[in-house]
């Protein structure tokens, strides 16, 4: 993948690239080439200016399955242009950066996945967005953290469940749903580093605010939150809130859209563990770069690749959950 990505630089020079004026090639190339940018709201501030649309896992898949570009430049990680190949299969799909996974992902691999389902063969197998088109295709349904409780709760309670990859957010729903599915033991590399101490500290900082978290970080900081839900969710809370200041629960390239729908809000961001590193931000989502969605739109590649067998399994799972939550 990395070689793919070397071989396009390999064209340009360090000095040509330098001198280019990404936001306005990238718009030329947009038009020329019929694509639409999809955004996820962790990716940095100028790519979510830039894109046609910015969302969360549920709006970008409802967005990738409805449009009518030809091509679909999805800045995101590599799970969320999966979907989007998977919804729109005869659109070209480009993940400015390959490398751009999630430790989700990488914590459910499919041998070990079918194993368990194996284990427990009268369970039904709802898996968290944030999973490989392979595990997705081992799957009865896919939600993600904005239509998890919805879709759930349409299961009979006496229907045991199993839930992967992500023990935090599967806890919490199991709380939420009071159920007692079976979890996966995966954990967002993100959500996990809070850290509880600095929380306490920032709460005793600004008495006023509100803690809004999303449901990927563990109880020991959920437990803290006034408000629990999907990035779109907790935008959504800061809009409706009559409160001025509000402490974030996840990664923090979300406040750029927070702010610009409540420019005279207070955000702050929740550090990581030693209270200075920046573990708090994602590491694969800032693969993308101004640079290499030109170079993939100029490029047509890095381009995602599935298989027909495997998008039609993985497609049923997904399109389950459109339904459920009722698109
Ligand atoms: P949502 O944007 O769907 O809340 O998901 C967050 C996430 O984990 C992205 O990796
Ligand atoms: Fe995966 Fe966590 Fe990054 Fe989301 S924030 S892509 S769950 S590693």
């Amino acid at each position: 993948m990395l070689r793919n990505i070397l071989k396009i630089k390999s064209t340009f020079s360090k000095n040509q690239l330098s001198n280019i004026d990404y936001a306005f090639e990238i718009q030329r190339l947009r038009k020329e080439k019929n694509a639409v940018i999809l955004a996820h709201v962790y990716q940095s501030a100028d790519i979510q200016d830039l894109a046609d649309f910015v969302g969360d896992s549920l709006d970008l898949s409802r967005k990738a399955a409805n449009t009518n570009a030809d091509t679909i430049v999805f800045c995101g990680v590599k799970f969320m242009a999966e979907v989007a190949k998977i919804l729109s299969p005869s659109k070209e799909v480009l993940l400015p950066d390959l490398d751009a996974g999630c430790t989700l992902e990488q914590s459910c691999q499919p041998e070990e996945f079918k194993k368990f389902r194996n284990k427990y063969k009268n369970h039904l197998a709802i898996t968290y967005i944030n999973c490989s088109a392979e595990i997705k295709a081992l799957s009865d349904i896919v939600v993600t953290s904005s239509n998890a409780k919805i879709i759930i709760d349409k299961i009979p309670k006496k229907q045991p469940i199993i839930f992967a990859p992500d023990k935090h957010l599967g806890s919490y729903l199991n709380k939420l749903t009071n159920r007692n599915m079976l979890l996966w033991d995966g954990t967002c590399i993100v959500h996990i580093q809070f850290s509880e101490r600095e929380l306490i500290g920032l709460k005793a900082q600004y008495p006023k605010a509100l803690f809004a978290a999303h449901p990927e970080c563990p109880e020991s900081i959920l437990k803290h939150a006034d408000h629990v839900g999907s990035t779109s969710s907790l935008i959504k809370f800061i809009s409706k809130s009559k409160n001025k200041e509000f402490i974030i629960g996840t990664e923090p390239n979300v406040i750029h859209q927070m702010r610009k729908n409540e420019p005279g809000k207070l955000f702050i961001e929740v550090p990581g563990a030693d209270g200075n590193c920046s573990c708090n931000r994602c590491p694969y989502m800032a693969l993308n770069t101004m640079e290499k969605i030109y170079l993939a739109l100029k490029k047509s590649q890095p381009l995602i690749h599935l298989n027909a067998n495997l998008i039609s399994a993985a497609e049923k799972p997904l399109k389950r959950m459109l339904e459920m939550s009722g698109n």
